[in-house]
C-alpha cells in the first residue's frame, strides 16, 4: 500500500478550507492545509465577509449620527469622518480573525504548507518546490472577481476598483458608479453613500439581487433609493476610460438604446465571482472543469477523479462562506468515513444592508413552478412593534408554504436584524416545519422575530397585528 505523507491535503485555507482541515484532524486524519496568500481565512476574512462587514457595521454608525436617525431618539452629535481609523479597525479585525484560525491550526494539529498549490498527479502537490503526498485531497481554492470585458481594474490608482479595491478607499469617492446591482455593490456601495458619496447602481436587469424573492428585489430598489443612490435598473456599461483621476463611462439600456455619458472619480466593478482553478494543475490529473469553470463533484463532494475532493466557491450552489463551511465538515466527515451531509435546499442568503434582506429556501416564483399550490403570509415590520419603537419602519417578512401540507418552503424577510432572524427559519424548514408550527412557537416580546410568528400566522390568514 502507498504510504502517503498526509491523510488529507486540503488546497486553500478560506472557510471552506480551514474548516475541512480542522473537522480532518479533529477526526483523528493526519492533515495539511495549503494556502498562497500571508494570511488563513481566505477571501472571506481577508477581502470579503469580514472586512466589508466591519466598514458596514461603522458606515451605519455614522450615517445614523449623521441622517437624523440619533437625533430623532435624542443623541444630537455631529459626526466628523476619521477614515484611516475606521480602516485600522477593519484592518484589527482581519488580523484577530485570521490569527485565530492560525491558532486553531495549531491547536489542531494541522500543518499549514505556504505556498501555491499545484498538482503532480491526484495523489502529489507541488507547493513551491516542495513535494507534498496525500491519500485524499479537496480542492477549496474559492472564486475571484469576474472581471468585465474591456474595463481594466487597477485596485491601487483607486479610480476603477474591485471589492478589495473598494474595502479600502483612502478618500471618500465624490461619485462612485457600481456596476453590478448584486450583493457586493449594494453592500460596499451603501458603505461608501452613508460615508458622503454619490452612489449609482447601474444593473443589467429589471431589478437588483438576482435570485431573491421577487418582493424583496422590488422593495430593494424602493429602499436604495429613498437612501440617496440612484438605481439604473435595465442598464449596462459599455465603455470605460480613466483619464487622470476620472472614469468617463458610456451607460445603454439593457435592452438597446440612447446611450449616455457620465464622470465618475470612482468606479466599482461588481458583476459576480468566478472559480479558482488558475495554475492548480488540474490538467495533470485529468479533471475538467463545467462550463461555469466550476468542478463537479457528486453528494459526497468527491470528483470524478478517485482521492480528490472539492468543495466551496468552487462547485456549484451560492458563493457563500457558510455554504463553504458546511461542505468542508461533511467533506471531512466523508472522507474519514462517517455520513457527512449538506441540504443544498436550505442555505440561507443575507445581504449585509440597512435594512438587512435575507432569505432561504424557495422564492414565491419557484414554488409556483413546483406545480403545487401555496399560500403566502406577508407582515410588515411597520407593524412589528419593536421595528416600529427603533424607527425601522421598512421591510416585511414573507412566508411561501405549500398549500396542501402546510409545509414551508421558503422565508423571505427585509429587517435591521433579518441576518439573525433567517436563522430561525432556517432550523424551522430543517426540521419540516409546518408555518402553523411556527405560529404556535412562542417568540419573545418585543422582538423583530415575531413578525416571522405573525407571517406564519398569517399563512393561515390570523395574523394578529395587522
Ligand atoms: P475562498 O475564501 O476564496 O478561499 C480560497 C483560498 O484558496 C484563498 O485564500 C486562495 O488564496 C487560496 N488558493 C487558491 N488557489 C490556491 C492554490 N493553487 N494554492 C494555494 N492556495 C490557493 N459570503 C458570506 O457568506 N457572507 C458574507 O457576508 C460575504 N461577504 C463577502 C464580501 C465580499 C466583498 C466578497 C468578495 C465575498 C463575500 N462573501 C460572503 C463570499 C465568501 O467570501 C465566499 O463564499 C467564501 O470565502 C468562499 O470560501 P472558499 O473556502 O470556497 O474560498
Ligand atoms: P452578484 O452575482 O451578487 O451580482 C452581480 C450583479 O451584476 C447581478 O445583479 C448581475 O445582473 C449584474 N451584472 C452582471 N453583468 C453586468 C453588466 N455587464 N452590467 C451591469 N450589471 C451586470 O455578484 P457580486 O455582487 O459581485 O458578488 C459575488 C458573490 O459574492 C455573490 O455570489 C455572493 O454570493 C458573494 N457575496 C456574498 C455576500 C453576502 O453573503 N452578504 C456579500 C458579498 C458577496
Amino acid at each position: 500500500m502507498a504510504e502517503y505523507d498526509y491523510d488529507v491535503l486540503v488546497i486553500g485555507a478560506g472557510p471552506g478550507g480551514y474548516v475541512a482541515a480542522i473537522r480532518a484532524a479533529q477526526l483523528g486524519l493526519k492533515t495539511a492545509c495549503v494556502e498562497s496568500r500571508e494570511a488563513l481565512g481566505g477571501t472571506c476574512l481577508n477581502v470579503g465577509c469580514i472586512p466589508s462587514k466591519a466598514m458596514l457595521h461603522a458606515s451605519e454608525y455614522f450615517d445614523a449620527a449623521a441622517n437624523g436617525t440619533m437625533s430623532k431618539m435624542g443623541v444630537v452629535v455631529e459626526p466628523k469622518l476619521d477614515l484611516e481609523a475606521m480602516h485600522a479597525q477593519r484592518l484589527d479585525a482581519i488580523k484577530q480573525l485570521t490569527g485565530g484560525i492560525a491558532f486553531l491550526f495549531k491547536k489542531n494539529k494541522v500543518d499549514w504548507k505556504k505556498g501555491h498549490a499545484t498538482f503532480v498527479d491526484p495523489h502529489t502537490v507541488d507547493v513551491g518546490g516542495e513535494t507534498v503526498t496525500a491519500k485524499n485531497v479537496i480542492i477549496a481554492t474559492g472564486s475571484t472577481v469576474t472581471p468585465l470585458k474591456g474595463i481594466e481594474v487597477d485596485n491601487e490608482k483607486q479610480v476603477v476598483v474591485d471589492s478589495t479595491g473598494a474595502l479600502e478607499l483612502r478618500e471618500v469617492p465624490k461619485k462612485m458608479v457600481v456596476i453590478g446591482g448584486g450583493v457586493i455593490g449594494l453592500e460596499l456601495g451603501s458603505v461608501w453613500r452613508r460615508l458622503g458619496a454619490e452612489v449609482i447602481v447601474v444593473e443589467f436587469l429589471d431589478q437588483l439581487l438576482p435570485g431573491m424573492d421577487m418582493d424583496v428585489r422590488k422593495d430593494a430598489a424602493k429602499i436604495f433609493k429613498k437612501q440617496g443612490m440612484t438605481m439604473m435598473l435595465g442598464h449596462k456599461v459599455t465603455g470605460c476610460t480613466v483619464e487622470g483621476d476620472t472614469a468617463r463611462l458610456t451607460i445603454e439600456p439593457s435592452a438597446g438604446g440612447e446611450a449616455q455619458a457620465i464622470e465618475a472619480d470612482c468606479v466599482l466593478v461588481s458583476i459576480g465571482r468566478r472559480p479558482n482553478t488558475d495554475g492548480l494543475g488540474l490538467d495533470k490529473i485529468g479533471l475538467e472543469v463545467n462550463q461555469r469553470g466550476q468542478i463537479e463533484t457528486d453528494h459526497d463532494f468527491r470528483t470524478k477523479v478517485a482521492g480528490v475532493w472539492a468543495i466551496g466557491d468552487v462547485i456549484p450552489g451560492p458563493m457563500l462562506a457558510h455554504k463553504a463551511e458546511d461542505e468542508g465538515i461533511a467533506c471531512a466527515e466523508n472522507i474519514a468515513g462517517q455520513t457527512g451531509i449538506v441540504n443544498h435546499a436550505v442555505i440561507p442568503g443575507v445581504v449585509y444592508t440597512w435594512p438587512e434582506m435575507a432569505g432561504v429556501g424557495l422564492t414565491e416564483d419557484e414554488a409556483k413552478e413546483t406545480g403545487n399550490a401555496i399560500k403566502v403570509g406577508k407582515f410588515p415590520m411597520l407593524a412589528n412593534s419593536r421595528a416600529k419603537t427603533n424607527h425601522e419602519p421598512d421591510g416585511f417578512v414573507k412566508i411561501i408554504a405549500e398549500a396542501e401540507s402546510d409545509k414551508v418552503l421558503g422565508v423571505w424577510a427585509i429587517a435591521s436584524v433579518a441576518g439573525t432572524m433567517i436563522a430561525e427559519a432556517a432550523l424551522a424548514m430543517e426540521f419540516g416545519a409546518t408555518s402553523e408550527d411556527i405560529a404556535y412557537t412562542c417568540h419573545a416580546h418585543p422582538t423583530h422575530s415575531e413578525a416571522i410568528k405573525e407571517a406564519a400566522m398569517g399563512v393561515q390568514g390570523k395574523p394578529i397585528h395587522v
